[in-house]
C-alpha cells in the first residue's frame, strides 16, 4: 500500500490547539461561512485586518467566464499598502523589530530594523524615487539581493503608488532586459555586487549589460552594498544611499484604489515568454496578512522566517507584505543553507530564536544529504511551526524535517499555492488540521477547489477523485491580469476548463477530502521549487547558432525534484562533443540564468514527431525518466526508428 492510500496521520497536539488562533471546529464554521457568504466573510476580514482611507461599499465583483473575465475586490475602497505595513504600527510598536537582517557572512553581525527605522528608510527611499520623477502607476524594476534595501524599495513604491517588479538576482542580463522592456520600467534598482555563499554576483554589471537593450531613458539606482568597484555612467546612475541621506526623512502616503496594481511579478508558463502577473493593493494585502497569521499560527512577539528570496512570490507575500501588515518581526536572510556549512539554517534559528520556519522541500533534501550532525548541534527549541512550499514533499524529506528539525513535535504545514494565487490556497492550519505527509490537506478560507476530469472537464462530485485541480470562485489574493495582455490571462487560466480558474496542476482527493497535488499537467517543470517553462529553455537553445532543434522535458532529480533534460539536434555540419555540451550549458545560463541550465543534454539526430510534425513529448519524458518500457502508442510517429536511437543513447541510465 502506498503512502497516499494508507498514510500516517499527525493530529495537532492538545497544547498547540489550546493556544492556536484556529481550532478544528472554528475552521469548519469559518470555512462554511466563507463559501456560503463570501461577501460578508471577506467584507468583515477586510475591515478588521486592514486600515482604509475610504471604506469600500462593494466587496466582490468577479466573473470567470471566458471573454469577460474580471476580478475585483473592495473596488471603491481606498488605502495605502505601506501605511498598512508600517505607519499604523508606529504608535504601538515603533521600537519593535520589524526586520531582522542576517547577512551572508555570519561574522558580519545581524541588523535589527525597528518599525520606526523602517518608516524613515522607506520614506527616504520614496523621496529618492520621487526625485527621479517616478510617479503613481510608473513601473520600477528591482534587481537586488536579499538586503534590507529590497524591502525599502518595494515599500517605497507602495508608498507613492508606483508598481514594482522584482527580478530575481539570479536572472541573466537578457532576462532582466526583457522584463524592464515588457513593463516599460522608468527605473531599475540594483546593487554593486551580491554576496551569496561566500561568492559575489556582479549585479551592477549585469544591469549595465541589460540596459544596452533598453530605452536610454531608464535610470539606474545603485545600492552600494559591498563597496565593490563598478562602472559608473554619469546622468544615468544614481547612488541610492548617498541620496537617501540628503532627502527628507518623511514622505506622505499616496491614497490608492484597492484595485490599483501593487506589483508585477514575471513567471514562466507553458508557452512563450514569461508573463507579468499583476497583483492588487487591497485584496492581495488582505490575503497575504490573513494567510501569514493563520497558516503559521503567528502570534504577537513571534519571530517569523520565510527562507525564500524576495525575487519570488513567496518572498513578496511571506517575507514582506504578510508579516509586516501583521506588525510581525520578519527575518531576511542573505545567504544560502550550506554556507559556511550545512548548519547555517539551524544556527540562524538558534541565534534569532525563530518561531516559525518556512522553506522548500529541495532545501530539506539538500541538507538531508549532509547528514544529521549539522542539525544536532543547534538549539531549535524556539520553533513552533514548520512549513514547506514549492512542490509536493516526498516522504523521506518530510520524515527528516519532522524528526530532526521538529523533533517529532511540531506541526508541518505543506502549503500549495502559486505566483498567481497571491497566497496559500490549500494548506493545513496547524491548530486545526491533522496532517498527512505529502498532502497539502484542505482549502484555506474562501477557496473552493474542485477536481475536474481532465478530458471531459466535468467536476467530479465524489469525494475520492483524481484529475486536474481548478478553483471555482474568486478569492481576494487572485492575480488580476497579465500585464498588458488581458487576453493572454483569459486564455491561460480560463479557457481549458470553462468557468473555472485552472491552476495547471493535477491532483487527487482522498476519502477524507484531503488534496494531494501530483504535479504540473502542462509543459512547465518544477526545478528546486522554481517554475521553468520548457518552451523557454528550448527557445534559448535554438537561439544558439549550432542548434537546429531542441526539446526539453523534466525528469526526477534527487535534490531538485525535477531536473532539466534537453534533447538537442545539431545543425548538419556540426559534430557533437563534450565541449559543445559545456558551451550550450553556459549559453542557457547566460540567456536565462543558472536555474535554467540543463542537467542533461542528449544529442538527438532526430526527435519523435507525428506525421504533422508535432513533437511527442510523452515519449521524450519516458526516455528521460529511464522508464521506456511502456511507451504507449507510437504508431502515429512519422519515423518510429528515432525512438530506438534515443533510448540507446539516453543520458539518465
Ligand atoms: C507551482 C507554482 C507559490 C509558491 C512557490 C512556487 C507547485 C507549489 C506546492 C505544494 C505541491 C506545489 C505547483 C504550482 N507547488 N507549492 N505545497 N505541493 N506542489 O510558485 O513558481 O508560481 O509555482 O508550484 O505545481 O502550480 P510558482
Amino acid at each position: 500500500m502506498n503512502e497516499a492510500s494508507n498514510p500516517k496521520i499527525y493530529p495537532p497536539s492538545n497544547d498547540f490547539v489550546a493556544k492556536a488562533h484556529v481550532g478544528a471546529e472554528t475552521y469548519e464554521t469559518m470555512y462554511k461561512a466563507s463559501i456560503e457568504d463570501p461577501e460578508s466573510f471577506w467584507g468583515e476580514q477586510a475591515k478588521t485586518r486592514l486600515d482604509w482611507i475610504e471604506s469600500f461599499t462593494k466587496v466582490k465583483d468577479a466573473d470567470f467566464t471566458l471573454g469577460k473575465v474580471k476580478i475585483k475586490w473592495f473596488e471603491d475602497g481606498v488605502l495605502n499598502v505601506a501605511y498598512n505595513c508600517i505607519d499604523r504600527h508606529l504608535e504601538e510598536r515603533g521600537d519593535q523589530t520589524a526586520i531582522i537582517f542576517e547577512p551572508d557572512e555570519p561574522g558580519d553581525g545581524a541588523q535589527h530594523i525597528t518599525y520606526r527605522e523602517l518608516h524613515e528608510k522607506v520614506c527616504r527611499f520614496a523621496n529618492v524615487l520621487l526625485a527621479q520623477g517616478v510617479m503613481r502607476g510608473d513601473r520600477v524594476v528591482i534587481y537586488l539581493p536579499m538586503i534590507p534595501e529590497a524591502a525599502y524599495a518595494m515599500l517605497a513604491c507602495a508608498r507613492i503608488g508606483a508598481i514594482h517588479s522584482v527580478v530575481f538576482a539570479g536572472f541573466s542580463p537578457d532576462a532582466l532586459a526583457n522584463r524592464i522592456n515588457d513593463c516599460q520600467a522608468k527605473v531599475v534598482i540594483t546593487a554593486d555586487t551580491a554576496p551569496r555563499g561566500g561568492r559575489r554576483t556582479a549585479l551592477k554589471s549585469n544591469t549595465d549589460a541589460a540596459l544596452l537593450h533598453c530605452s536610454d531613458k531608464v535610470r539606474c539606482l545603485v545600492v552600494k552594498h559591498t563597496g565593490d568597484q563598478t562602472t559608473w555612467i554619469q546622468d544615468r546612475d544614481v547612488d541610492v544611499k548617498a541620496m537617501m541621506a540628503e532627502v527628507a526623512p518623511d514622505c506622505p502616503i499616496r491614497p490608492m484604489g484597492a484595485e490599483d496594481p501593487l506589483f508585477i511579478l514575471y513567471t514562466s508558463g507553458s508557452t512563450g515568454k514569461p508573463k507579468g502577473v499583476v497583483h492588487s493593493s487591497g485584496g492581495y494585502l488582505l490575503y497575504a496578512a490573513m494567510t501569514q497569521e493563520l497558516t503559521f499560527d503567528y502570534h504577537d512577539g513571534d519571530v517569523f522566517w520565510c527562507g525564500a528570496d524576495v525575487g519570488w512570490v513567496t518572498g513578496h507575500t511571506y517575507i514582506i507584505y504578510g508579516p509586516l501588515a501583521n506588525g510581525a518581526t520578519t527575518l531576511m536572510f542573505e545567504g544560502v543553507p550550506t554556507y559556511p556549512d550545512a548548519s547555517r539554517f539551524w544556527q540562524v534559528i538558534e541565534k534569532h530564536k525563530v518561531n516559525q520556519f518556512y522553506t522548500a522541500p529541495t532545501a530539506i533534501r539538500a541538507l538531508m544529504g549532509q547528514g544529521t550532525k549539522f542539525v544536532e548541534g543547534s538549539d531549535l527549541s524556539s520553533l513552533k511551526v514548520l512549513g514547506t512550499v514549492g512542490e509536493p514533499i516526498n516522504p523521506e524529506a518530510w520524515n527528516w524535517y519532522n524528526d530532526n528539525v521538529g523533533k517529532g513535535k511540531l506541526p508541518i504545514v505543506d502549503t500549495w499555492w502559486q505566483t498567481e494565487t497571491g497566497g496559500h490556497m490549500i494548506t493545513p492550519l496547524p491548530g486545526a488540521t491533522a496532517t498527512k505527509p505529502g498532502s497539502a490537506t484542505k482549502p484555506f478560507f474562501g477557496v473552493q477547489p474542485v477536481v475536474l476530469d481532465a478530458t471531459s472537464g466535468k467536476e467530479i462530485e465524489e469525494t475520492q477523485a483524481e484529475g486536474v485541480l481548478a478553483i471555482k470562485q474568486s478569492w481576494p489574493g487572485q492575480m488580476r491580469t497579465v500585464w498588458g495582455d488581458h487576453e493572454r490571462f483569459e486564455k491561460t487560466y480560463f479557457s481549458d476548463y470553462k468557468g473555472y480558474y485552472f491552476a495547471g496542476d493535477g491532483c487527487r482527493r482522498d476519502a477524507d477530502g484531503y488534496y494531494w497535488i501530483t504535479g504540473r499537467v502542462d509543459d512547465v517543470i518544477n526545478v528546486s521549487g522554481h517554475r521553468m517553462g520548457t518552451a523557454e529553455v528550448e527557445s534559448a537553445l535554438v537561439a544558439h547558432a549550432k542548434v537546429a532543434e531542441a526539446a526539453v522535458v523534466g525528469y526526477p532529480h534527487e535534490v531538485k525534484g525535477q531536473g532539466i533534460y534537453a534533447y538537442v539536434t545539431l545543425m548538419n555540419d556540426v559534430e557533437p562533443s563534450d565541449e559543445l555540451r559545456k558551451e550550450l550549458e553556459g549559453w542557457v545560463r547566460n540567456e536565462i540564468g543558472p536555474i535554467a541550465k540543463p542537467d542533461l543534454i542528449q544529442w538527438a539526430p532526430g526527435l519523435p514527431k507525428t506525421r504533422s510534425g508535432k513533437i511527442m513529448r510523452r515519449i521524450l519524458r519516458k526516455i528521460a525518466e529511464n522508464d521506456y518500457g511502456a511507451l504507449g502508442d507510437t504508431s502515429t510517429l512519422a519515423d518510429p526508428s528515432v525512438v530506438d536511437e534515443l533510448i540507446e543513447n539516453r543520458m539518465n541510465k
